[in-house]
């Protein structure tokens, strides 16, 4: 079984390019160290991730992504155990995503995506908003 945790937090300075370089060579080469991956979603200001590993690996890492400086009002969302990674060929993942592209999904009214956004598990859903 593999643990796994899904949060959001906003930046708390405008994110540059350089930026969310540094940022992903730092949480790669941790992650890569401690077997951790998942995916990381940008939107408008709003960061959203999921971290999958170990338990405690997981913990720690969240333990510093809650101290870290570049985000505020981060919250966990969920968390919680399955057979396999879903994101097992990345370090970490990243994905930026215009409000367009979630505005069009909101207001999708084909039935199944409508239901679908609305049932999801989160991250089934964060998959599917980082295509
Ligand atoms: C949005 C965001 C996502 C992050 N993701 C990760 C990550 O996946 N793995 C990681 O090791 N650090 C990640 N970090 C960086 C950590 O917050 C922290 O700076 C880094 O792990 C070093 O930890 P330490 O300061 O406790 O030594 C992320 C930071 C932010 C702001």
């Amino acid at each position: 079984m593999v643990f796994y945790l899904l949060y959001y937090g906003i930046e708390s300075f405008k994110f540059k390019q350089k930026d969310f370089q540094e940022l992903l060579e730092q949480a790669r080469s941790r992650n890569e160290k401690l077997n951790i991956t998942g995916k990381l979603i940008y939107c408008e200001g709003t960061f959203i991730q999921v971290l999958e590993g170990e338990e405690q690996h997981v913990k720690e890492v969240y333990a510093s992504i809650l101290r870290d400086h570049r985000m505020v009002a981060t919250k966990l969302v969920t968390e919680g155990k399955v057979e396999e990674r879903h994101f097992g060929a990345w370090s970490m993942d990243f994905k930026e995503i215009s409000l367009a592209t979630i505005n069009d999904f909101e207001n999708c009214t084909h039935p199944d995506v409508a239901d679908y956004i609305n049932t999801a598990p989160a991250i089934k859903l964060l998959k599917l908003l980082g295509k």
